[in-house]
């Protein structure tokens, strides 16, 4: 029978076996799927691993601050931070197409790891925390259009920085990481958080990035996501998410007209992210959210709530 205690066992065996005295890189994303790898990865070889944690510009708010915080402090991971906000944000002006987006994020990645080991590419292994899901949607799912959308952690880097993959979670689905996590000792604080796409908040803001729009979204879904912690129904969605739409209304503030973006407000109930059911939140809650949004953040005025389920939409907007 699987458990999340055998499962350790047996991956700390088999990471030891293949790894040897060589040394692991291991790319950080902020999410439970890498941090669990890490972590895995850090107790089976201890200082032969090596994590780097990008802020691709693409982080919620203050994520990259905390989630370093987390990673130094709490879980003694050995991190190193690199800030390339501006590169993954040249690279991305006036690109519109999502999956566009995601395979210049993941160059982008691409680029800014070669860069940071470049000197002393003294790394055998890459660490992933690729998952099933993932896995699946990507490589064989052969629906009407072949993929889905490219998940921009599977495959791509290997290839072009000779290193081979080690992913420990790629069979397991997200229920089972997290028990792996909660097993290896990572604080349910971060074991809970909603997933979090590796394209960030890149295909969060609709249509064209600029740090202006990711940053009125970065606004928006700081409200919504600490609202429903404030309110106890963080873990009673799967995911939830703000998304900026590249549309303008007219709205009324005081005496003045305005013409500002809207939100979209997405939360969704989900065992494994394949299928999804919007969330049936209640209306107070969306109500205050709704109207904080539109207080607080300057450039928005007005905001929506998706009600699709998955299929036939996705999760994501894009
Ligand atoms: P969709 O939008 O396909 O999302 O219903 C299913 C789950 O996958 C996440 N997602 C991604 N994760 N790279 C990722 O690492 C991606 O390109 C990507 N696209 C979607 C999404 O947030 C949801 O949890």
């Amino acid at each position: 029978d699987w458990t999340a205690a055998s499962f350790i066992e047996t991956e700390i065996d088999e990471i030891r076996r293949r790894v040897g005295s060589e040394k692991v890189l291991c790319a950080l994303s902020g999410g439970v799927d890498s941090t669990v790898v890490a972590t895995l990865i850090h107790k089976a070889i201890g200082d032969q691993l090596e994590c780097i944690f990008v802020d691709n510009g693409l982080l919620r708010k203050h994520e990259y601050e905390n989630v370093l915080t987390t990673y130094r402090e709490h879980l003694k991971l050995p991190v190193r931070g690199v800030n390339a906000s501006d590169l993954f944000l040249k690279n991305l002006s006036g690109v519109i197409d999502p999956e566009e987006k995601r395979k210049i994020i993941g160059n982008t990645f691409i680029e800014v790891f070669e860069d940071a080991i470049s000197a002393e590419n003294n790394f055998k292994f890459l660490a992933q925390g690729t998952l099933y899901p993932d896995v699946i949607e990507s490589v064989s799912f052969k629906g009407p259009s072949a993929t889905i959308k490219s998940h921009h952690n599977v495959g791509g880097l290997p290839e072009k920085m000779k290193m081979e993959l080690i992913e420990p979670v790629r069979e397991l689905f997200k229920d089972e990481v997290r028990n792996v996590g909660r097993e290896l000792g990572i604080p349910e604080s971060f074991i809970g958080r909603h997933p979090f796409p590796g394209p960030g908040l890149g295909i969060r803001v609709i249509g064209e990035l600029t740090k202006e729009r990711l940053d009125l979204l970065r606004e928006a879904d700081d409200i919504f996501i600490s609202s429903l912690r404030a309110h106890g129904l963080y873990d009673d969605v799967w995911q939830a998410l703000a998304v900026l739409l590249p549309v303008q209304s007219v709205g009324v503030m005081g005496d003045e007209r305005t013409y500002e973006f809207t939100v979209a407000l997405r939360a969704v109930t989900s065992v494994d992210g394949m299928t999804a059911d919007w969330a049936h939140l209640p209306y107070e809650f969306l109500s205050e959210v709704s109207n904080r949004i539109i207080n607080e953040v300057r450039g928005i005025n007005r905001t929506v709530y998706d009600i699709s389920s998955k299929p036939p939409s996705t999760i994501e907007w894009e």
